[in-house]
């Protein structure tokens, strides 16, 4: 694994230097030794979580510590995102407020995909920011930190491709019992709304064995469940065919290495899922029945717009085909409405799918125009009341859908990974294999374990049951 130990000589040329710091913020000369803390922000989805973690981890090896303060610490790193317009503005009003609030003593930089969707412009917007680091050079943390100290002004690091070199051994988990491990980065797909390919880069495939090594480690560290991560991880391998693995191979590999729980993976482009694919979910125990499988619209006339290669129709196919092979499967979806141009009766077809579908989990958001993206060349014409009237429509559906599900599964018994206390302080909470958040009673003894837990009722998003002594029907 390549690592980034080099003299300053070797980076300057990768390193981009700007604008020294606004000459009324005092600045304090520190040294690596003086950096004490840390804190990092998260924001946006799984992937930038686990960046968080392997920051964290290059941060400890520095000798760096967690505080539990902004304020407090020595170097505050806001991990972005810029899936939709609010997250960005987020951490634009964050960064703002506090540039013009009382002088910070410590170093602050941005990383994550709004750091690769605005790169150096952020310096002119927030003057008081010290790095801007790209969602492709994580590894190039601790460079950036001497860097900012050695030259005291602001640097930026924004590559567009990605290397393999991360030092995923090294992350730190605040989370010991499941754990998320990154196979594939960046995305090919293009869809006209999204940021991702931008912010992420082209896809890059994760030697296998260092998956394998990595998930060998959590699960003799303890850990009960492993969720794959990739903005399309069925694409996983084919970046790199000399490797003669493709995702479902990946998955026997994984599910081979004794004591393994339970692995998932997210997400799934439908395009890509394959016979091979539904098989594993079928046959290897570790693998949990749920599929995230984002449909994003109904209507194929938007899904051709949306760049999403596939038609309603052929989504129901692979839908069918999948329930099929694996008939417990429980699916999720992302869904956009008011992408520009959905009319009326477009919107009902995603209605009408969704209602077919009976999704477990569904994800709903309204249209967020996107600079850079293809999709900005159409007007954003679907007014905001609508746009939110239809975001509405889908989330009762969603709720009624899921409230019937729960009640279906009375009676039912499933295993449940023990997570923590609820907030109650009284019950335990877990999920099953499909997802299922599940509370009981019982002693702090079963956290981390997996138990069986048979429904009596539900409440909110939430199923609620008793331990079982032994499993009745196996419900997903
Ligand atoms: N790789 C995943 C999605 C990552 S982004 C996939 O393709 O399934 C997560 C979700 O954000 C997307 O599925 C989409 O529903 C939503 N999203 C992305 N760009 C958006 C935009 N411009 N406006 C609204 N929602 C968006
Ligand atoms: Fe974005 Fe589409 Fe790639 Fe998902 S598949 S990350 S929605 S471009
Ligand atoms: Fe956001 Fe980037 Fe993830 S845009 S959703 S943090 S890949």
């Amino acid at each position: 694994m390549k690592r980034y130990h080099t003299s300053i000589a070797d980076f300057l040329p990768t390193i981009n230097f700007c604008l020294p710091k606004a000459l009324e913020i005092p600045y304090h000369v520190y040294s690596m030794k003086e950096l004490k803390t840390y804190f990092i922000r998260t924001y946006g989805c799984q992937m930038n979580e686990l960046d968080t973690e392997i920051m964290a981890g290059q941060l400890q090896k520095k000798g760096l510590v967690p505080v539990g303060d902004e304020e407090a610490a020595d170097v505050l790193i806001f991990n972005t995102c810029s899936i939709r317009d609010l997250a960005e503005r987020k951490v634009m009003g964050k960064l703002g407020r506090m540039g013009r609030g009382q002088k910070r003593h410590g170093i602050i930089g941005v990383t994550g995909c709004m750091a690769m969707a605005k790169k150096d412009s952020l310096f002119r917007k927030f003057p008081h920011l010290d790095f801007v680091l790209g969602t492709n050079n994580i590894t190039d943390l601790d460079v950036i930190l001497d860097e900012v100290l050695y030259t005291q002004s602001q640097v930026h690091k924004t590559e567009d491709r990605f290397e393999e070199n991360l030092d995923y051994l090294a992350a730190k988990r605040d989370n010991k019992i499941k754990a998320y491990v990154s196979i594939i980065r960046g995305c090919d797909k293009f869809c006209t709304y999204c940021v991702v390919p931008y912010t992420r880069g082209q896809e890059v495939s994760r030697p296998p064995e260092s998956i394998v090594e990595e998930c060998k480690k959590l699960v003799d560290d303890g850990y009960k469940e492993i969720t794959l991560l990739g903005q399309n991880v069925n694409s996983y391998g084919k970046d790199k065919p000399e490797w003669g693995c493709l995702f479902h191979d990946l998955l026997h590999k994984l599910d081979s290495i004794a004591g393994m729980e339970r692995v998932r993976f997210m997400t799934s482009h439908p395009i890509d899922i394959t016979v091979e694919l539904m098989q594993a979910i079928r046959d290897l125990p570790s693998l949990c029945e749920f599929v995230h499988f984002p449909i994003q619209a109904g209507s194929s006339r938007i899904l051709k717009k949306m760049h999403r290669i596939y038609t309603k129709e052929q989504y129901l196919e692979k839908v069918a085909l999948l329930r099929q092979i694996v008939p417990n499967v429980s699916l999720g979806t992302d869904i956009i409405v008011g992408f520009p141009t959905e009319t009326d009766s477009e919107f009902q077809e995603t209605y009408d799918v969704m209602k077919e579908i009976r999704y477990s989990l569904a994800f709903i958001y309204a249209y967020s125009p996107r600079k850079g993206t293809p999709a900005m060349r159409w007007k954003d014409d679907i007014p905001e009341e609508v746009k939110q009237e239809r975001l509405q429509r889908l989330l009762e559906l969603q709720e009624q859908v899921s409230n019937e599900e729960r009640s279906q599964m009375i009676g039912s018994t499933v295993e449940v990974l023990v997570e923590r206390w609820n907030k109650d302080g009284k019950t335990l909470k877990g999920r099953t294999r499909c997802w299922k958040k599940v509370i009981f009673e019982g002693d702090a003894s079963l956290i981390g374990s997996l138990q069986q837990v048979t429904v009596h009722s539900f409440g909110h998003e939430t199923l609620i049951g008793t331990l079982a002594t032994k499993p009745l029907i196996i419900h997903k």
